[in-house]
């Protein structure tokens, strides 16, 4: 079966359904998501989403801290755009009804928060299910709007691009595996727009969902959509360290709020910063990882339990009830922690539309680069650049749009491993070369880096790689294939922009060179792919 809109959307996260429901205006929108589609890494966010809403906090001062934040490589441009539309974006969310924590002493004005290397508090939340809170209301009107058609269950393989030497390439749709019936499809559109989230899962520990497979990044790259800036992955301190629970994040605003990270022998770890525990996200995961190397402790502690425990309750419900059901009460007992992968700050490069390099790709949130972030995102600013990505996207893509012919509907395109491919004999390879990727990359291209480390890395991607590949080419698709061949993709990435920046810098820290290079390396790490994929795009006979 073949399917058209004017836009195809992949993944239903914030950054995707923001796009969506304004394309829909003006447009057919289907959104293809990977699982149910409220499955995301939005729906997990805790923190919330930085504005300035504040009466003592001015503009300038976000800019001010996202940049000292991004360590010299933030876009300024991309950081003035996207914080300057900051409370806009907070009063489009307030109108359509999301439920922000209000102030107890003023109802009707949003609560705010504090995170690490915020100078003020401006974190919009809704107590510590932000994501959740959005990601309700986003799904249920883009489930409810006539011009949006969402396909759960749905994994996206490949872009298809115009292959006809005749014309300029343009991406013209994308094969999408219907993970129930099995069936690879291609879905044809005026405008794609990747918005898949991060990459987590190329590394042993994360915080992100078992989606988080760098779809996007891995996708685009194929296609020929440059990338930037991989390098920089952020581990986010505090992890929960629990057998039981291994990726549920406990939000930097427990120490926004107070919370202090103690060693096993009650010593503060951050005592020392200027701006202690709430420093910036890379300086306390290192940090961490310090104190557990001088230890040998597996873990360290967040300690809140000096703060009233009716405010830890009714401020993190959801950090209090989960840990209690593990047999935890934070309001007694320290919190065990650990880093854990969280973020990818680089990703596809886009201009300030969201634009990719390649003609009708579009990449918003997560999964783009747009130098907002450089080389440290500052908490919180990922939901805000989502939204405020999302809108330029959808202004500049209806524009884009109006000036196409309809999408095409090539009768005659063929998935090529449709019909040679056949089910592995034993699944459980592809299970292996995933856990090895994921174990060397949380080894060698962890927090801490070294050319010697990176190297070995790559000797043994090269060879999991290889096996992928053919993996791909022999057997039938399957969600599992699609996701390790692009975790496989993204993993490359990441070593080969790390091994590019000989310097130590935000979230790149190399043991080979430890001290920051302004003169050679202020600079984004842009890859660019040589021999993008067209064979999926062409037109038979
Ligand atoms: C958190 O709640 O600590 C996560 C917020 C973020 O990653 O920006």
């Amino acid at each position: 079966m073949i399917h058209t809109a004017d836009y195809l959307v992949m993944g239903s996260g914030i950054a995707g359904l923001s796009f969506a429901l304004k394309a829909a205006e003006k447009g057919t929108v289907n959104i293809v998501a990977k699982n149910m589609a409220s499955d995301t890494n939005t729906n997990l966010a805790q923190g919330g989403i930085a504005a300035v809403m504040g009466n003592d906090d001015l503009l300038e001062y976000h800019i001010r801290d996202t940049l000292a934040s991004g360590a010299g490589l933030c876009h300024e441009d991309a950081v003035r755009i996207v914080i300057n539309s900051g409370p806009k974006m907070i009063e489009e969310l307030l109108e359509m009804g999301v439920p922000f924590t209000e102030r107890v002493d003023h109802p009707g004005m949003v609560e705010l928060g504090m995170e690490g290397g915020h100078s003020h508090r401006r974190i919009i939340h809704a107590k510590d299910r932000t994501g959740q809170a959005v990601q309700k209301v986003l799904v249920e009107k883009a489930l409810a709007h006539p011009n949006i058609k969402v396909y759960e269950y749905h994994v996206a393989l490949d872009l298809l691009t115009s292959s006809d030497p005749m014309e300029k390439r343009r991406v013209e749709g994308a094969w999408i595996l219907d993970r129930v019936s099995g069936e690879v499809a291609p879905f044809f559109s005026k405008i794609i727009v990747l918005a898949t989230g991060g990459s987590g899962k190329v590394y042993l520990y994360t915080t992100n969902p078992d989606g988080a497979t760098g779809d996007g990044v891995a996708i685009g790259w194929r296609a020929g959509a440059d990338a930037a800036n991989l390098e920089f992955v952020q581990f986010h301190p505090t992890c929960l360290y629990h057998p039981k629970l291994t990726n549920f994040l406990i939000s930097e605003a427990v120490r926004g709020e107070g919370g202090v990270l103690i060693n096993k022998d009650g010593v503060r770890i951050m005592a020392d910063h200027p701006m202690g525990d709430l420093a910036c996200r890379d300086i306390v995961a290192l940090s961490i990882d310090r104190e557990m190397k001088r230890t040998g402790a597996s873990n360290v502690f967040l300690d809140i339990t000096h703060k009233d425990p009716e405010f830890v309750k009714e401020r993190f419900p959801k950090i209090y009830n989960t840990c209690l059901n593990l047999g935890l009460d934070i309001t007694k007992e320290p919190i065990p922690v650990v880093p854990a992968a969280h973020y990818q700050c680089g990703g596809l490069l886009v201009d300030t539309e969201s634009r990719t390099n390649v003609p009708g790709l579009y990449a918003i949130g997560e999964v783009a680069c747009t130098g907002l972030h450089g080389a440290n995102r500052l908490a919180s600013n990922s939901l805000l650049e989502a939204l405020v990505m999302a809108d330029r996207a959808a202004k500049a893509a209806i524009e884009e749009a109006n000036n196409l012919p309809e999408p095409r509907t090539w009768e005659s395109v063929v998935w090529p491993t449709a019909h040679l491919g056949h089910a592995p004999a034993e699944a459980v390879l592809i299970t292996h070369s995933w856990e090895e990727i994921r174990r060397f990359m949380w080894n060698y291209v962890g927090l801490v880096r070294s050319d010697q480390r990176l190297a070995m890395a790559q000797k043994r991607l090269a060879t999991v790689k290889t096996e992928i590949d053919e993996f791909f080419r022999n057997f039938e698709v399957d969600a599992d294939l699609i996701e390790v061949r692009n975790i496989a993709i993204v993993a490359d990435l990441i070593i080969r922009s790390a091994i590019m920046r000989k310097e130590s810098r935000g979230l790149h820290y190399s043991l080979t060179w430890p001290e920051r290079d302004d003169v050679n390396f202020k600079k984004d790490t842009i890859l660019k792919n040589p021999v993008p994929s067209i064979l999926l795009g062409q037109k038979e006979g």
